[in-house]
């Protein structure tokens, strides 16, 4: 989670028997060698976007040689000129897709775990399918393919009922983003809580506002989700064909990223922001949902019994 997953945030999920991603995102490794620091030993991994890697491929290098992580997740984009370098390093490659090409070509060179992501996700994704039809398909693909790879769920899940949804679908686990934005130890101000807590989960949208806003020249077919507000709302049909319409873009964005002003700035966020009611230790969080989602399998499992 680009921006707000930091070592800290890593170690705690980490330390509480998950595992934590630093966001290794867009390839500045000086950030991430800080954040690295700051997860002190434990075991974590890295996150990185595909497309922005290849423009700073020395980033991935020196993190597999220097920060030496026990997984690296790549999203959106050809893993192909990353995967062996992973693989070879003896990190478990993850590789996050939106579809059943992303997965063929996931399989094709390598990945250790799938991570589908559906189109409620927080964040960069696509508009392709939703978690519920997605992750079955590609459980069924992986199969087929008379492949042993674990599937992870993602997008939408964030709480133990999704976790036990997921797992039903035939996810062997699930990767949660949005609800980690509410955690003590995210890289979030104040403000940023206050205004996930105040949604209710049906205002999100995904949007090329906040890439355009900030120069990030994304692939078309990813969006981001996010929370509307005010400057989403202003400027989500905009074309942007003239020069002097990016430019306000650009300053009152900035402006607003200083200011933690979240009627300008886009919450990443997914459409189960509804659900999370209150900031809490990370480790706390990981430890309450694998028990929420015990007790939803545990329910169900008593019900079909008792009805035999
Ligand atoms: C604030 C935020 C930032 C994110 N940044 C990244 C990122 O840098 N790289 C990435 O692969 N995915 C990123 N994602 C998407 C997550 O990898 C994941 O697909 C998503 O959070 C799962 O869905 P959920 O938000 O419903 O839990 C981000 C998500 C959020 C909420």
């Amino acid at each position: 989670m680009e921006g707000v997953s930091g070592g800290l945030l890593a170690h705690e999920v980490s330390s509480a028997g998950g595992l934590g991603l630093i966001a290794g995102s867009y390839g500045d490794y000086e950030w991430l060698a800080h954040e690295w620091a700051n997860a002190a030993g434990e075991r974590v991994g890295i996150g990185f976007i595909s497309w922005a890697l290849s423009r700073q491929p020395a980033t991935l290098r020196r993190a597999l040689d220097e920060l030496d992580p026990v997984a690296v997740m790549l999203s959106f984009g050809d893993p192909a000129p990353f995967a062996g370098a992973v693989l070879s390093s003896g990190a478990i490659l993850m590789i996050q897709v939106q579809t059943i090409a992303d997965t063929q070509r996931a399989l094709d060179v390598g990945a250790d775990v799938i991570v589908a992501q559906g189109t409620e996700a927080g964040g960069h994704g696509t508009t392709n399918r939703a978690t519920m039809p997605l992750i079955p398909a590609i459980v069924d693909l992986v199969a087929e393919r008379n492949k042993n790879t674990p599937v992870v769920a993602s997008g939408g899940i964030a709480d133990g009922r999704g976790i036990a949804a997921a797992l039903a679908l035939g996810a062997d686990g699930v990767l949660m983003g949005t609800r980690f934005w509410a955690t003590a130890e995210a890289l979030v101000p104040a403000q940023g809580w206050s205004a996930m807590l105040a949604a209710t989960g049906e205002e999100t949208v995904r949007t090329h506002v906040e890439d355009f806003a900030r120069g990030r020249d994304w692939p078309h077919q990813y969006t981001s989700r996010v929370l509307r507000n005010r400057f989403v709302d202003h400027w989500q049909d905009a074309s942007f064909d003239a020069s002097a319409d990016l430019q306000i873009l650009r300053h009152d964005y900035e402006k607003a990223l200083v200011n933690h002003d979240y009627d300008v700035v886009p919450i990443s966020s997914s459409q189960s922001a509804g659900l999370i009611r209150r900031v809490e230790p990370a480790a706390d969080l990981v430890t309450t949902v694998i028990s929420e989602a015990e007790a939803t399998l545990t329910r169900l499992y008593r019900g079909v019994c008792s009805e035999r």
